[in-house]
């Protein structure tokens, strides 16, 4: 006998991955690969991080911490909001990274059956989370119309009784734009005025290249927020993130996370409360506008070779472009690019169903040289 849970059917692999694993296979070879498919920034993390992370393990902080963190990083992570926005450093809890909060969030929230809306295109684990919780997904399309985001019109459009959450992402994955701050304040009334939960995925934030995004809590303490050391603290792999919830969710997050998870890893807690310190952030901040350049460098070269990328993209590092003119499946598509160039970009189809044959995400953490490099290329193949 094999046991295997129905539940597998609702979720998939990442496509990329197999963009990658091949990317991976013909760097073996000794084939150059220009990588634009990677949802992380290429900079290692901070000195002063990796520092403090030594110094954690070398006097012994290795043991658990409380399931919501270090009540020192919790404390760290409210201040850091702006002051008319601040939660209680009670609301915040610490998770192994966004992908744990938004587990904790979904655990707490969701009954068999219900739905949570979000849009399509947009960051696949979440379609996933939700149907791991026996809950349904609904992806709402978007386009270039609203920004690539849900608005509350949208929201009232796909709202049915069975919904119980909304979640959004602004900063998006993949597109880039964010929810203009009046268009966020009509979303959270409206998911309010119909008894439902919001969910503000803000992993991006700080890696903002316009005004300064405002955080959903400047609007609202009544809803749940996510973010993560991942992204803008060039993270990613110590795995660390948190949420802010409601302080009427924090007993339930809090037994969910000590049985889930426990709590997060100890020395990448020590190691976060460095992040805030002025010389970290001016570091990150360094790291912001050079993200800036390539994005401004991107933009416009493959606007000229004929992608069509209706917006600005106001955020994270990526890139989501309309593939239509060349081709009719993205991911055939992606994978002879890949084959006959060594260029690496992800196909629509990870981020949901909504024309993603005619869709492409190119990633901007890597070097202008190799972003420069992977236009020629790209021209060449063209
Ligand atoms: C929109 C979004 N949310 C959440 C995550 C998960 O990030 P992590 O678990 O590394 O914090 C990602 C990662 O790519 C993302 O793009």
């Amino acid at each position: 006998m094999n046991p295997s849970a129905k539940r597998l059917l609702n979720i998939e692999p990442f496509h990329v991955m197999d963009i990658l694993a091949r990317a991976r296979a013909m760097e073996r070879e000794g084939r150059s690969v220009i990588h634009m498919e990677i949802g992380e920034p290429d900079f290692p993390t901070a000195p002063a991080i990796v520092q403090a992370g030594i110094v954690a393990l070398q006097t012994g902080h290795t043991h658990y911490t409380p399931a919501l963190g270090l009540t020192e990083l919790r404390a760290a992570i409210a201040t850091n909001y702006p002051e008319q926005a601040r939660p209680d450093a009670s609301r915040v809890a610490v998770t192994p990274g966004a992908s744990g909060a938004l587990q904790l969030i979904f655990a707490a929230l969701i009954n068999p059956g219900d739905q949570v809306l979000m849009a399509d295109p947009g960051y696949p684990c979440n379609r996933h989370f939700v149907s791991l919780f026996e809950g349904q997904p609904v992806a709402v399309p978007v386009d270039a119309t609203t920004g690539y985001q849900l608005n509350a019109n949208l929201v009232r459009q796909h709202w049915t009784k069975r919904t119980v959450a909304v979640l959004l992402a602004s900063p998006s994955n993949p597109t880039g734009t964010i929810i203009p701050t009046k268009e966020l304040d009509e979303i959270i009334r409206t998911v309010e005025a119909r008894g439902g939960v919001l969910i503000v995925d803000e992993i991006y934030h700080g890696l903002v290249y316009a005004e300064e995004a405002m955080t959903a809590l400047s609007y609202s303490q009544n809803l749940f927020v996510v973010n993560s050391f991942s992204k803008y603290y060039g993270m990613t792999g110590w795995r660390l993130g948190w949420l802010v919830a409601p302080i009427s969710h924090m007993s339930a997050i809090d037994k969910l996370a000590q049985n889930i998870f426990l709590a997060a890893s100890t020395p990448a807690q020590y190691a976060a409360l460095t992040a805030f310190t002025p010389e970290v952030q001016r570091e990150l901040a360094k790291r912001r506008e050079i993200f800036r350049e390539r994005r401004d460098y991107l933009l416009p070269a493959l606007r000229e070779l004929g992608f069509e990328i209706p917006l600005v993209p106001q955020g994270a590092f990526y890139l989501y472009a309309d593939c239509s003119r060349f081709t009719q499946d993205s991911q055939a598509f992606a994978l002879e690019l890949l084959e006959k160039t060594g260029v690496a970009i992800t196909p629509g189809l990870d981020f949901g169903s909504h024309r993603a044959a005619q869709h492409v995400r190119f990633s901007y953490a890597n070097t202008l040289e190799n972003l420069q490099e992977g236009v020629s290329r790209l021209r060449n193949f063209l």
